[in-house]
Order: structure tokens, then sequence, then C-alpha cells
């Protein structure tokens, strides 16, 4: 059996905190897809931690972590994440498994995404310039390298045959700096990779699952950044969604079981893009200060804005959500009013359904104002204490989407979580 969880907006939904909550009731936790691009942020006994490349469930003992073969995976950032982690006691050499069809990312892919993205200019996707989408390039165009690969004696030739392509497109962009030392640093990395575990990844996972395993498959960005369903060009270069387990995993799609997506009581974006809902004015501001709203992987700003439900119901439906977790309810805490975006409205007709092409339609949303709250909600524990408010504002969304909002998050930390009826 086998539960999803995963983003229902443009990624940093919270993801990272909500699978280390559920995290105990499984025995696997495995990413599915994405690479470095990725940032989870997690508290550990207080402390504030983010995880890139490794399953969020790291911190519990007992529980495998998979990094399955959807993955891409840079060594130079697991072998820094792997430090991160030993010194809060984790060994992954113990609780870490990696795939072995589980693509690389060369330090040319991250040079290529850097000069691709300089190409395009105001174009930009604004990429997290982690080497992603050339990595996923590699995977598709059949010339990318596996983790499995770096067991051969012949793996040098390899890289140094892939690594001589790169350079003719690098030439051709113009590319001009020294990544010697990202080298230096990616051969060192692997010399620790080779210690660590490398599985067959679809038959260690579906032999777990027959025994009767708990496996977690953990997303990451959101469903507006997948590939095929996303804000198309800008998107991330994998399947975000749920289907994304069963390709990334190599699990059959009647093995899962619930999809939990999880989405913030707003929206935010980071990178570039259609955002129907945002706010570019002091509200817009609030929600970025109130809830801390910069990049986890690179430090950028969030764009912020209202919670959009035409784009939410679009995600459930794509995903098959059971089940939604609402995250980050207390930035909401002091807003007079809130705003919910019900449909939106393009060339003066109202519409429910998200375009094809948001880029190129101006899109107007429409709303469906809510008094706020305006109280604390930090440290309420159950669903009966939380202000009426609120209960109003979560109802309506739930109704509106027709899934269930079972779960509440109220604050950053671990047990700042509310269980909700979901009615
Ligand atoms: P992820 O990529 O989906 O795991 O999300 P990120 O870690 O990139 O961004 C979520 C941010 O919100 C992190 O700084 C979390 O610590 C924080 N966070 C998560 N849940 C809550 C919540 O309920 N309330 C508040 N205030 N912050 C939260
Ligand atoms: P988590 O898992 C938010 C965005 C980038 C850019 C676009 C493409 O933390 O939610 P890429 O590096 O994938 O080529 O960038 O996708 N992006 C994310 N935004 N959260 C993420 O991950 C993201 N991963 C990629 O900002 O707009
Ligand atoms: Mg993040």
């Amino acid at each position: 059996m086998i539960d999803v969880l995963l983003g229902l907006q443009w990624g940093d939904e919270g993801k990272g905190k909500i699978v280390d909550f559920f995290a105990p009731n499984y025995d696997i936790i495995a990413r599915f897809q994405g690479g470095p691009n990725a940032g989870h942020t997690l508290y550990v006994n207080g402390e504030k931690i983010v995880l890139h490349q490794i399953p969020s469930g790291i911190f519990h003992e007992g529980t495998i972590n998979l990094i399955g073969s959807g993955v891409v995976l840079d060594p130079v950032t697991l072998k820094k994440e792997f430090d991160k982690v030993a010194a809060f006691g984790v060994d992954c050499k113990k609780n870490l498994s990696i795939a072995e069809r589980t693509h690389l990312i060369l330090p040319t892919h991250r040079a290529l995404d850097k000069a691709s993205e300089m190409s395009k200019g105001v174009e930009k996707i604004g990429s997290t310039l982690k080497g992603i989408g050339p990595a996923y390039m590699d995977k598709t165009g059949r010339n990318g390298l596996r983790v499995g690969d770096i067991l051969d004696k012949n793996f040098t030739t390899q890289y140094i045959r892939l690594r001589l392509k790169h350079q003719k497109l690098l030439d051709s962009f113009g590319f001009q700096e020294d990544i010697t030392e990202w080298e230096e640093e990616f051969f060192e990395a692997l010399e620790l990779m080779r210690q660590l575990k490398i599985v067959n990844g679809e038959y260690f996972i579906n032999d777990q699952i027959s025994k009767g395993k708990k496996v977690l498959a953990e997303g990451a960005q959101g469903s507006m950044l997948d590939v095929d369903f996303g804000t198309f060009p800008f998107v991330t270069s994998s399947n975000t969604i749920s289907a994304g387990v069963c390709t990334g995993l190599g699990v059959a799609p009647q093995k899962i079981k619930e999809v939990l997506g999880v989405t913030k009581a707003y929206c935010t974006r980071v990178g570039s893009g259609p955002f129907p809902t945002e706010l570019h004015d002091d509200t817009g501001e609030m929600l970025r200060k109130v809830g801390s709203e910069f990049g986890a992987t690179t430090g950028r700003p969030r764009r912020c804005g209202w919670i959009d439900l035409v784009a939410l119901n679009f995600a459930c439906m794509i995903n098959g959500v059971t089940q939604i977790v609402m995250t980050k309810a207390d930035v909401l805490d002091g807003f007079e009013e809130l705003n919910v975006c019900e449909s939106y409205r393009i060339n003066g007709k109202e519409q429910s359904m998200v375009p094809y092409q948001m880029m190129k339609t101006q899109i107007e949303p429409i709303y469906k104002t809510f008094k706020g709250w305006q109280s604390d909600i930090t440290k309420i524990k159950s669903f009966e204490n939380i202000p009426g408010q609120m209960k109003e504002y979560i109802a309506h969304i739930n109704q509106f989407l027709g899934v269930p909002v079972k779960y509440i998050s109220n604050g950053p930390g671990r047990e700042q979580i509310i269980h909700s009826p979901g009615v």
C-alpha cells in the first residue's frame, strides 16, 4: 500500500513539514521525482533544516528513505546534506537507499541550466539553476548517466564522453565559466555515494509493499509546475502529480491508496510564469512578511496572493486527491478580510477552467470575500477551538473542492497541526 503526499500549487506548500509529521505512520518515505530544486523545511528539536535531495523521513529512526528512479540526483548536494543530517546524529549509510536507475545531475548540467536561462533573457523560466532541465533532457534524450553507472569501472570514460557533448552545447551558448571546481566536488561526492545503499528501486519497493509495509511517496514542486499539466513553459521538467509516482518508483496505480494534497491557505510562486491571484500591493507584501515567503533553495522572495480554487480544483482532478492538508493558516491570522478566487474572467467571460495557455491570456480572478478571524491560532490543538470565521473559510474550500480538508497546519513546528473533521 502506498500513500502519496504532494503539492497542489506552485511548490513550497509545506510538504517537508507534513511528511516529517506523518513519517512515524510509515515504513518507507520515497521521493519519486524532482531533484535539488526542491527545498523542504523541517524543524528538528526546534532547529530548522532544509532538505533538497534526501526524503523528509530521514529523522525518524527505523524509517527507510528511498531516492526513487524518477528523481534526478546531484551527488554534490547529496554529500552536503549527508553531512548536515549527520550533525543531528543521523547516519544515511543506514537508512537511506538510492535507486540505481536514478539519473545523475552532472556539473555540466548545472552549467547548461545557467547558460540556457541566460540566453532566454526576460523570458527566462526562473529556474533554480540546479541542472534539473538539462538532466531530464539527457534522460529523455537517452544520453544520461545513472546512479548504477557509478559502480561501473568505465564510468569516467562514459562521463567524459557526455561532458564533451555538453561542452559543444556550452560553447554554442558562449558559456565561459570554469567548472573545474564543480567537477572535483562531483568526483569526491561519488566516492561517498559508492558507500551508500544502491538498490534496484522497483523490486525493492514492490517487495516491501508485498510484505505489508507502508510507503509514503513524497512529491517535490507542485502540480502547477508539472511538465505536462502545469503553466507550461514555466514549469519544472518532471511529472509532479500522482501519476509520477508510478513512473518514478515503478509501482502500479492500484497500489496507491490515499492522495494527500498540500495547499497553503493562500498562494505563492517563486520564479517566472502566470499567477492569476498574485497581489502586487501591501496585502501581498504582508503575506510575504508574515509568511516569511523567501525560497528555501534560492532565497528569492516568493510572489504572494490569495488562494486560487480554480487552480486547486484542477490540481485535485488531475491528482485524484482524497484528502487536503492546509498549511500556513496562521499566516492569515492578522488579516481583516480574506479573498478566495472562485472563477476567472477571460475575454469578458466568466469560467471555472484553467486555460491551456495561461501566459497569453489575460486572467481576472473573481473573488468571494470572507471576514478574517483576527486572532492567534498558533497554539490551538483541536478543531473545536478554532475561530468561527476560520471554520467558515475552511468549510467553503472543502465544499468548493469536494475534497475534505483533513489537516490544518498552524505553524512551522512538527506539533503545530490540527486534525479537522473535514466536512
Ligand atoms: P515545501 O517545499 O513544500 O516543503 O515547503 P518549504 O519548506 O519550501 O516552504 C514552507 C515554509 O513554510 C517553510 O519555511 C516551513 O517551515 C514553513 N511552514 C510550514 N508549515 C507552516 C505553517 O503551518 N505555518 C507557518 N507559519 N509556517 C509553516
Ligand atoms: P519544492 O519541492 C517552488 C520552480 C522554479 C522555477 C521553475 C523551474 O521546494 O516545493 P527548475 O529548477 O525546476 O528548472 O525551475 O520551478 N521550482 C520550484 N518552486 N518550490 C520548488 O520545490 C520548486 N522547484 C522548482 O522557481 O520557476
Ligand atoms: Mg520548498
